[in-house]
C-alpha cells in the first residue's frame, strides 16, 4: 500500500491531531498483547508496562489462560498493573473461555478492557493446540457479560468481511482486525519443530491491509495489528479506517535487543 502525497495540503501541523477517538486513549497505537506466565516473561511485562507508563501508551498482557490454570502465575500479570497503576491495561483470553474466566482476568488486572482472540490457525499447528473452534455462541455470552470493552482480535492471519458481520451479530463493538505481515505463529512453529514442514503456511491468511479492506463499512470499531513497523505503517493503518493500531513483535524485539530505556526512547 502506497498513499498518495499531496503537494497542496492546504492544513497546518497545529490542524492535525494523532489522539484517537476510542476509550481515553491519547496514542493511535498500543502495545498489543504477549507475554506473562513465567518468571522472564513477567520480567517482560513489568518493563513493558514501566514504558506504557513513561509514555502513556494503552498496553494488552499476553493470554492470561495460564495464570487460570495456575494461579501461582497471577503475579506475571498482576506486575502490569503495578507498574502502570493508571494506564489502560487490557486483558486477554482465548475464545473458549467462560465469562465467568473472564471476569477473573479482568479482576487480575483491574483491565480497562478485555482482548479475546481467534487462533485457529496457531492452534492447528500446535500438536498440544486446540481442534475445537465453535466459538461464536461463547464469544456472544463473554460480550454480553463482560464488565469492560471487549475487543476481539486475530492474532495474524487476519479477518474476513462474513466473520466481522458474525461479530457484529454477536454483540462485538471492537475487533482487531490482526493480520498477516508481521509476527507469524506458522513460521515460529516451523522453527520451534524442525521435522515438521510449515513453508506452504508462511503466506496463508490475509494482510493487514486486506483485512482492513475487508473491514470497510463494518459498523464495528476496528484495530489493526501486525506487521506494524513504522510511523507511516501507523498512518497507512489509520488511513484504512482503523482506529488505533497495535504493535507487537517489534517492542519485544527492542525491549530484549537494546534494553528497557532504549526500547521506550525508540
Ligand atoms: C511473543 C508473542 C506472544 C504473543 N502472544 C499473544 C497472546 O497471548 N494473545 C494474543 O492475543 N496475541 C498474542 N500475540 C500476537 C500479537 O498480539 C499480535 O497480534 C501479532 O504478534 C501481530 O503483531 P506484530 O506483527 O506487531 O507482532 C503474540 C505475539 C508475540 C510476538
Amino acid at each position: 500500500m502506497r498513499l498518495l502525497h499531496d503537494p497542496l495540503p492546504e492544513t497546518a501541523v497545529a490542524d492535525v491531531s494523532v489522539t484517537p477517538a476510542l476509550f481515553d486513549w491519547e496514542w493511535p497505537f498500543f502495545i498489543n498483547a504477549m507475554t506473562g506466565g513465567s518468571q522472564q516473561t513477567g520480567r517482560y511485562n513489568e518493563q513493558l508496562a514501566t514504558i506504557a507508563a513513561h509514555t502513556g501508551l494503552a498496553m494488552a498482557t499476553g493470554s492470561q489462560a495460564v495464570a487460570l490454570k495456575e494461579p501461582d502465575l497471577a503475579s506475571t500479570f498482576q506486575v502490569v498493573r503495578a507498574a502502570d497503576p493508571d494506564g489502560f491495561l487490557i486483558s486477554n483470553l482465548g475464545a473458549n473461555k467462560t465469562p465467568a474466566q473472564a471476569e477473573t482476568a479482568i479482576k487480575m488486572l483491574r483491565a480497562n478492557a478485555l482482548e479475546i482472540h481467534l487462533n485457529a490457525v496457531q492452534e492447528l499447528i500446535m500438536p498440544e493446540g486446540d481442534r475445537d473452534f465453535h466459538w461464536l455462541t461463547n464469544l456472544q455470552r463473554i460480550i454480553a457479560a463482560s464488565p469492560v470493552p471487549v475487543i476481539v482480535k486475530e492474532v495474524g492471519f487476519g479477518m474476513t468481511k462474513e466473520a466481522l458481520v458474525k461479530l457484529r451479530q454477536a454483540g462485538a463493538k471492537y475487533v482487531d482486525v490482526g493480520g498477516k505481515g508481521g509476527t507469524n505463529f506458522a513460521q515460529i512453529e516451523g522453527v520451534r519443530r524442525q521435522d515438521d514442514d510449515y513453508t506452504a503456511l508462511a503466506d496463508f491468511g490475509q494482510s493487514t491491509v486486506e483485512s482492513l479492506l475487508e473491514a470497510q463499512d463494518s459498523g464495528l470499531t476496528v484495530l489493526a495489528t501486525g506487521g506494524v513497523r513504522t510511523p507511516l505503517d501507523v498512518v497507512k493503518a489509520l488511513r484504512l479506517g482503523a482506529s488505533a493500531v497495535g504493535i507487537s513483535g517489534l517492542v519485544l524485539h527492542w525491549l530484549i535487543q537494546e534494553g528497557p530505556a532504549a526500547a521506550e526512547a525508540i
